[in-house]
């Protein structure tokens, strides 16, 4: 499966197809429509999603909070048929391209201590871990938060 993936910003008429790519990619903590909602059209930020075949198979929520020098990624997830392309890695080049166009040089995150793929990904990506964050998700698993500098 070679099929090109497009990257482009979301519009409040991408909702379903984000809605399924979280069923298929979070078990549990997942973000209801509403929250969606906020972050595509409302959030200080930018909410991405990746194309393929006219089917929403990624996307990335970056948010940038007021008097903060880093730009977050709130969530990132990338449906299961397609994992493995990169998608994920074009993902994470873009937080940083957000983030140096916004002159801020610092990306962080958070991320769930058992989620061995993503953190990996923010490995390689000079991503480290800064602080363990106890208990932080619904089923008690702790969070690592991890930032890179550039
Ligand atoms: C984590 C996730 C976004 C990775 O997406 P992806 O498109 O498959 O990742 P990529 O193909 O870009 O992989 C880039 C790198 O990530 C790491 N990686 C990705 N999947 C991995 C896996 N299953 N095991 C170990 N490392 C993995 C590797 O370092 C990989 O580099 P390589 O291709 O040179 O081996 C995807 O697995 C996902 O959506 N998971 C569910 C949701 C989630 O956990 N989101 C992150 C929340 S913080």
């Amino acid at each position: 499966m070679n099929n090109p993936i497009n990257i482009r910003k979301a519009t409040l008429a991408d909702l379903d197809g984000v809605e399924i790519v979280e069923n298929q990619c979070f078990d549990g903590d997942q973000f209801s429509r509403r929250q969606f909602s906020y972050l595509i059209s409302h959030a200080k930020g930018s909410f991405l999603v990746a194309e393929s075949e006219g089917n929403i198979v990624g996307y990335i929520s970056l948010l940038q909070h007021s008097g903060s020098r880093s730009v977050r990624i709130y969530s990132l997830a990338v449906v299961p048929t397609y994992r493995g392309r990169q998608l994920g890695q074009r993902f994470v080049d873009i937080s940083k391209e957000y983030a140096k166009e916004k002159g801020l040089r610092q990306v962080s995150l958070e991320v769930n201590i058992n989620n061995k793929a993503a953190i990996s990904l923010y490995h390689k990506n000079g991503f480290v871990v800064t602080t363990a964050i106890r208990e932080y998700y619904h089923d008690g698993s702790d969070a690592l938060r991890m930032r890179t500098f550039f």
